[in-house]
């Protein structure tokens, strides 16, 4: 069933960007109803939010049909989240001392679960002592305080306060409703393709897209997971939240999995590893007239094969394959010791590669599994379930 979502909005001038966060949400099918402050009034018409989340927008504590419900008890136990953005320097004082002197806020008292606050006012504002309080005494009470970014802001200054972007509120709404059941698990994750120098400006890659990799670290992340990413070249955003080590070479990646793959539970090989490197590689741009006409390769040392498996570890492979699949996923399951190898066929072009599907088989020692051509995001949840 969709969640219902209760938004909060106050006076604070990243408004706008709040317009953002409700089309998002509706476009992701959340219920959603809104209260705004006064002061949010003075900067927003509440019909554009009306507008753009197909909704009624509560603003008056007393008004005719008050008679009828009370409306604060009645919308606090509607919402599955009581998100508060942007979240005001004032907001956060009043609902953080118990104050209910207006809708918002009496909604806020009677709502018994955690509110996500957007925190988003100017740098001065923020680190005033009165503020920093009442966030630390919000989390204290179990309350979300979702840290404003650093960058540039509205009163011309450059420092903390910026309110979070909208895709980045969002994800913090799809990880509250997510379930962590991978809570306390430690997953690496390699992502993307690996770069191999001809020489400064030139160089071997393949088409990974690190769509796959990304979608794994992304629901592990969404599902409690502790996650690193080590990534080669990628032509999408890296995950929100997630530490992201940028490798470029098949050895700095090799070097960089070695240095800390101890420390974690599972480690899922998602990168495109370039089997080669090259051997006559130049320090300075190849020039026509030096006359190079072709490239000596050498192979580049096999990332899970040097690996030392600790005995709880799971290790996850994938193998894109054009022809013979099965066999040569097989041949590579049992050569690299891995616990299972996810085999997609490259050779198709709705899928793999750059693709926002796959479809893959998911190969153990003991069986195959062959799932539905499915979104990437759906393929690593069920990757993720041979971990749980
Ligand atoms: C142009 C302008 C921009 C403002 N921006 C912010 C802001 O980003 N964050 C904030 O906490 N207050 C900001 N304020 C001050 C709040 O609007 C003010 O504290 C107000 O009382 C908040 O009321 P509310 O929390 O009930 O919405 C701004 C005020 C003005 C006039």
């Amino acid at each position: 069933m969709n969640k219902n979502i209760l938004l909060g909005v106050t006076g604070g001038i990243a408004i706008y960007k709040v317009v953002d966060v409700v089309s998002r949400l509706k476009k992701l099918d959340y219920n959603i109803k809104i209260i705004m402050t006064d002061s949010a009034c003075e900067f927003v018409s509440p019909m554009t939010f009306e507008t753009i989340g197909k909704c009624d927008v509560k603003n008056k504590m007393f008004h005719k049909n008050s008679h009828k419900i009370v409306e604060h008890i009645d919308l606090a136990n509607w919402a599955d989240l009581f998100l508060v953005a942007p979240a005001s320097a004032n907001i956060m004082a009043k609902i953080n001392h118990g104050i209910a002197d207006d809708l918002l806020t009496s909604t806020a008292l009677a709502y018994t679960k955690p509110i996500m606050f957007c925190v988003s006012m100017n740098t001065n504002m923020l680190n005033n002592p009165s503020t920093q309080k009442n966030i630390e005494e919000l989390k204290e009470k179990n309350h979300l305080i979702i840290d404003s970014n650093s960058g540039m802001l509205a009163c011309d200054t450059k420092g903390d306060g910026r309110l979070k972007e909208p895709w980045e509120i969002v994800e913090e709404v799809e990880n509250y409703f997510c379930k962590k059941d991978l809570k306390g698990k430690k997953v690496l994750i390699t992502a993307g393709a690996t770069v191999e120098r001809i020489d400064p400006v030139r160089y071997i890659t393949n088409d990974s897209s690190g769509k796959m990799g990304y979608s794994i670290a992304k629901k592990a992340f969404m599902r409690g997971a502790d996650v690193t990413i080590i990534s080669g070249k990628t032509s999408v955003d890296s995950p929100y939240g997630i530490e992201n080590i940028k490798v470029q070479s098949a050895i700095d990646m090799k070097e960089q999995i070695e240095s800390c793959v101890d420390d974690y539970d599972c480690l899922i090989m998602a990168a495109a590893v370039s089997d080669f490197k090259v051997k006559n590689r130049k320090d300075l741009k190849i020039k026509k007239q030096d006359g190079i006409h072709s490239l000596e390769l050498e192979e580049n040392p096999d990332i899970l094969k040097s690996l030392n498996k600790k005995e709880n570890q799971i290790f996850i492979g994938f193998a894109a394959e054009t022809n013979n699949l099965i066999k040569n996923a097989e041949k590579k399951l049992n050569k690299k010791n891995l616990d299972y190898i996810v085999l997609n066929d490259v050779s198709k072009k709705d899928i793999g590669f750059n693709s926002e599907y796959n479809k893959v088989s998911i190969i153990s020692k003991n069986q195959i599994l062959e799932l539905d051509k499915d979104t990437k995001l759906n393929i690593a949840d069920k990757i993720l379930d041979l971990i749980k």
